[in-house]
């Protein structure tokens, strides 16, 4: 009897193999077969199976199959409950049959059909959390000789590991899955919306010089998307899986910025207890985008320029010199010339920034986008806040085209949020929207080639913004304006004003 189980127990080496698949396989399936088949071979069994149940149907179907007979025993099903491997499913009691034709939970119909003979089966419940999720079953000893409770405590150890391994895959997949919605959430965070010409040119020049390793300057007045553009730069090249580091350097004095940007040794100066790691260190291989570039100083800007030329630098109270790979993008909504002009900016630095030019239009230039913009905010805050319905009036979208978004698409932006969340859950109106000087509403008569069509034009827009401000109620507008209700019908009708009621 000793003797018998003796010569399957696992040798050190065999543990060591198992364990290096756990850690070092991948992929579940074939981790799964490793197991079962060693799990046989070490039982010097003749055939095993590990089932997996399908908790909808409630049934259980081979994952692996070993064994002569392998491949057309997979094609069967075995329902929860039924023969022995359905019984210990079910249980979660392992069982072990010396003669399964003594035993009336046999079910014969699988071995008779793929023409096995089955005499004796250990098998055992695979566990997970507290719930069976499948089965390990081994038939029969190639040398006849029966099994015994020590082969369930050698198949359970089998069964635990594959339940483990099921369970670090499932984990695994999880994680995937969130990582994907992640970059999808953080594509549409960054996504650049637009259909204007001007728009269109400034996303292709940016595909245009993601490539190249050029410095790259974007102008563009505030909230019209530099960032977001420095984004897809850094996204759109070779660099994108090393960082993108983003710096504002107006938002810090000058010493503060040297050490941001450079870092400092311990013991640099008093408060320096550790080293610290610079900007352009963290963006080695990657992107360094410096954020509002006019404001940096003269000394910090000769500073910056003798990096840029050298291609190195020196960490404060550092001895020796670090070489970095950074591709340098800067944004400022400052003209620039102008700034070079009257001696704010270094014209030296000016040009090695300036290699490529982009300048992103303000919203008022590209009106076109005004639409789309506000529908993808719109969605973007329905979703955020589960208001599935939620619409904008064609009076508050006139108000918004009309509208000249001195903060461009940022404020644009905001004032989406805010209709979303103050408005009635249903439709956006004017009055929800953060609008309210409306000597920011420009008339555009620029389109006018005749007097007639001038006068058109301004009796339309003056219509539009006296309804806006009386909250579209059409009889008020007809009394401010001096008209009869009638003629103010007529003229909505005529002029295609989408405004109030
Ligand atoms: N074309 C666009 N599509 C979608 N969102 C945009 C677009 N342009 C700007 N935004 C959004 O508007 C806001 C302002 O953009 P961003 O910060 O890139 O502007 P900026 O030009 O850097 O502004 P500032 O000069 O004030 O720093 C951000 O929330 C950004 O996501
Ligand atoms: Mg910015």
């Amino acid at each position: 009897m000793k003797k018998k189980t003796a010569s399957y127990l696992p040798s050190i080496g065999h543990l060591k193999e198992i364990s290096h698949w756990i850690s070092s396989v991948y992929n579940l399936d074939q981790l799964l077969e490793l197991l079962t088949v060693s799990a046989t071979q070490m039982m010097k069994a003749k055939a095993s199976s590990l089932l997996l149940l399908d908790e909808r149907r409630n049934k259980l179907f081979f994952k692996v199959a070993t064994g002569e007979k392998k491949d057309d025993i997979k094609k069967f099903e075995i329902e929860l409950g039924k023969g022995i491997v359905g019984h210990v499913a079910q249980t979660g009691e392992p069982l072990l049959i010396e003669d399964v034709n003594k035993d009336p939970r046999w079910y014969r119909e699988i071995s008779e059909s793929v023409g096995f003979d089955t005499h004796s089966i250990v098998c055992v419940p695979m566990v997970l959390e507290g719930k069976t999720i499948g089965v390990i079953e081994v038939i029969d000893r190639q040398n006849h000789q029966a099994f015994d409770t020590n082969d369930i405590g050698l198949l359970s150890v089998f069964a635990d590991l594959s339940a483990l391994a099921i369970s670090k895959a499932q984990q695994f997949e999880k994680v995937e899955r969130e990582n994907r919605t992640l970059k999808e959430a953080l594509e549409c965070k960054y996504q650049i919306i637009g259909e204007s010409p001007a728009i269109r040119r400034a996303i292709s020049d940016a595909f245009k010089v993601a490539n190249a390793n050029s410095s790259t300057l974007i102008t563009g007045e505030s909230g019209t998307g530099k960032e977001l553009l420095a984004r897809l730069i850094h996204r759109g090249g070779a660099r994108k899986n090393n960082t993108l580091v983003v710096i504002n350097c107006a938002a810090l004095p000058e010493t503060l910025l040297e050490d941001e940007l450079f870092g400092h040794e311990k013991g640099a100066f008093t408060g320096a207890v550790d080293k610290k790691v610079g900007k352009f260190e963290l963006a080695d291989g990657g992107t360094l985008f410096l954020d509002e570039i006019c404001e940096m100083n003269p000394n910090m800007q000769a500073k910056l320029l003798r990096v840029i030329q050298e291609g190195q630098f020196y960490r404060i109270g550092g001895l020796v010199p670090i070489s970095v790979d950074v591709r340098i993008i800067s944004a400022t909504n400052k003209n620039v010339e102008q700034e070079v002009k009257e001696g704010r900016f270094r014209e030296d630095l000016y040009y090695r920034l300036n290699v490529v030019h982009i300048k992103i239009p303000s919203l008022r230039e590209r009106k076109e986008d005004i639409t789309i913009l506000a529908q993808h905010f719109l969605n973007l805050f329905k979703q955020e806040r589960g208001i599935p319905n939620l619409d904008i009036s064609a009076s508050a979208m006139t108000l918004l085209t009309s509208y000249q978004w001195p903060g461009n698409v940022r404020e644009l932006k905001n004032a989406i949020e805010r209709a979303v969340v103050m408005g009635n859950g249903i439709q956006i109106m004017p009055a929800d929207l953060p609008i309210s000087n409306l000597s920011d509403i420009k008339t555009d008569f620029v389109q006018a080639s005749t007097l007639e069509e001038a006068v058109h034009q301004f009796k339309k827009s003056f219509i539009e913004k006296t309804l806006i401000s009386l909250g579209g109620k059409r009889t008020n507008a007809a009394r401010k304006l001096g008209i009869q209700r009638t003629y103010l019908s007529r003229l909505i009708k005529r002029y295609n004003i989408k405004i109030g009621t």
